[in-house]
């Protein structure tokens, strides 16, 4: 096997060398101009493809039939196996590969996309190898690279594995990797390369600089390689600028373009840092609101952003309310980011609404999170634009109230064992003057029920301590910022005299030891009245 294998691997490298100039002169024939322009020229080409459902035109690839060109862009990636994979990672300083799997509809989607992206970065002239793996046929091979899933993408410089961290379409792909090996920027030369380029891209970043030299450029060029998504453009004309970013100001000016009505937005901020800018993109990229899906899930959720307002409303109301949410958001871009949830979309609601109680409503609701203090925080009135926007205000000046879940507050009237929810927590704990011995649980938790019957038998064991009080409390569905839960089911002794240090008793105690236990803790509470044994 091991001889047919590297007699394919010669075949393929063969081919791929018989193909290559074939590739570039195909692709450059038609343009005279400068390498940057045959830059925008190709991902224009590759936009085209996409727009038009992978249709292959003709008139961008010269006279070859779309056959033809489908099967080169997909010969240009290498099949790699087990004799070849060292090789291609050792002998070339950037390989992106492939793990796949045949069986995997997400590898055969992924396939093509990657190798239309191989097509366009061979035209650019990178030096990148996009190279793919069967990781079930060659799965020592696939482990050797550190393949676990499928499909998996593995950018190789020199030997060394990196993670890939770009989007999954062709023209993502071609972004990140020419980031990611020293072509991180597109230099536009003329009015003519700006317009070219404006006619098929809708998002970008722009920088304009006197010299493309000092400071403020090194920090942009550190931005653009540290980025995985937003193609970055550099000009050091203002003319040409001015057509990329209309409003454009200072000398050295950095701006993001996107495709909506707050198409602009720009970092006027003294001095560029690489930081800034990224804080700033993560600030600025999304949409003035993004409507949730599978897709963008992940992207939206790792945003670096603090402050998130999502709003969870069925299908039918999401469409009502986003122009009115675009406009509050507005008022707040670069501070906040908005979400919006279908709440009929399981996966993505259920999880957020449980934090709030709500994963059984099907209102409309409102909710927000403070990532630098961790706090969620609920619109408690009726969700109209004014009231939305207040809470916002609240939101970023800081003085909402953090929301803590609660049951409704329960009748305990000749109740043995209080019942305590996230509301009643201050009074019946902690401003209480009694000894308390509270009961954690969770309705999930299997070993809670013996807990429970002790707590019950202790209860009528001490029923004639005036000053010692029992409770329980469903942590799952009652939150408050003094009760820290570790493990299920807990059982915490709050003393008298001091609410804020609760003395955690082992839940796995015998109950005479616990009955114990809590003598020893009210005496030690200069507590005459606790004599009583079991
Ligand atoms: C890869 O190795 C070569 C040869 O040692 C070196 O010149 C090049 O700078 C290295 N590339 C990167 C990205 O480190
Ligand atoms: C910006 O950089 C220049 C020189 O690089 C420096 O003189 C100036 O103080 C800096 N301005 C700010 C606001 O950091
Ligand atoms: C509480 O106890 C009293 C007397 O023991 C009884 O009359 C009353 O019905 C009880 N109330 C409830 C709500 O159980």
């Amino acid at each position: 096997m091991s001889k047919s294998t590297s007699r394919f691997f010669l075949f393929s490298l063969i081919l791929l060398l018989l193909l290559l100039p074939f590739i570039f002169t195909s692709v450059s024939s038609e343009n005279e101009d400068t390498d940057d322009l045959e830059d925008i020229e190709e991902l224009i080409a590759l936009d085209e493809q996409e727009e038009e459902g992978e249709n292959y035109e003709s008139k961008d690839f010269g006279k070859q039939s779309e056959a033809e060109v489908l099967s080169k862009a997909q010969r240009i990636v290498l099949e790699l196996n087990s004799d070849s994979t060292k090789r291609a990672i050792e002998e070339n300083e950037y390989v992106l590969i492939l793990g796949y799997a045949p069986w995997c509809s997400r590898s055969a989607e992924l396939m093509p996309r990657f190798a239309e992206a191989a097509n366009v970065l061979k035209g650019l002239g990178s030096d990148i190898l996009l190279a793919k793996i069967d990781a079930e046929r060659y799965p020592k091979a696939a482990s050797t690279l550190g393949i676990k899933g499928f499909p998996t993408l593995l950018l190789f410089v020199n030997g060394s594995s990196h993670p890939y961290t770009g989007g999954f379409s062709s023209e993502e792909m071609v972004i990140w990797a020419r980031k990611k090996t020293g072509a991180p920027v597109i230099r536009i030369n003329s009015v003519t390369e700006a317009n070219e380029f404006l006619k098929h891209h809708d998002m970008y970043a722009v920088g304009l600089f006197n010299k493309f030299e000092g400071p403020d450029y090194e920090e942009f060029i550190n931005a653009a390689k540290a980025d995985n998504e937003i193609q970055f453009l550099e000009t050091s004309s203002t003319e040409i600028s001015k057509v990329l970013y209309p409003a454009v100001l200072n000398p050295t000016f950095f701006g993001l373009v996107k495709s909506e009505p707050e198409q602009y937005t720009s970092l006027d901020d003294g001095n560029l840092t690489a930081d800034k800018i990224l804080q700033f993109l993560d600030n600025n990229k999304f949409p003035l609101v993004t409507v949730v899906t599978e897709l963008n899930s992940a992207k939206v959720y790792a945003s670096s952003n603090k402050l998130q307002v999502h709003v969870f409303a069925e299908a039918d109301d999401l469409k009502k309310l986003l122009e009115p949410l675009q406009d509050i958001a507005k008022k707040f871009k670069s501070k906040i980011l908005f979400a919006a949830v279908d709440i009929g979309e399981d996966n993505l609601a259920k999880p957020f609404l449980t934090l709030f109680g709500l994963e059984d409503s099907e209102e409309t609701a409102v909710v927000a999170f403070d990532y630098n203090s961790n706090f969620k925080y609920l619109l408690e009135s009726d969700p109209t634009s004014s009231n939305i926007e207040d809470f916002c205000v609240g939101l970023v000046q800081g003085t909402l109230s953090p929301y803590y879940k609660s049951q409704a507050i329960p009748d305990n009237k000749n109740a043995s064992i209080l019942t305590v929810v996230g509301k009643t927590f201050d009074d019946v704990i902690l401003s209480s003057p009694k000894n308390i011995i509270l009961e954690v649980h969770a309705p999930w938790c299997i070993t809670c029920e013996t807990t429970s019957k002790q707590v019950e038998k202790l209860a009528k064991h001490f029923k004639g301590l005036n000053d010692l009080v029992f409770a329980r409390i469903d942590a799952s569905i009652n939150e408050h910022p003094k009760l820290q839960v570790e493990e299920y089911p807990s059982l915490l002794f709050f003393p008298a005299n001091d609410k804020s240090n609760p003395i955690k008793l082992s839940t796995k105690s015998s109950l005479k030891e616990l009955a114990a236990l809590i003598n020893k803790n009210l005496k030690s509470r200069e507590d005459p009245l606790a004599k009583d044994e079991l």
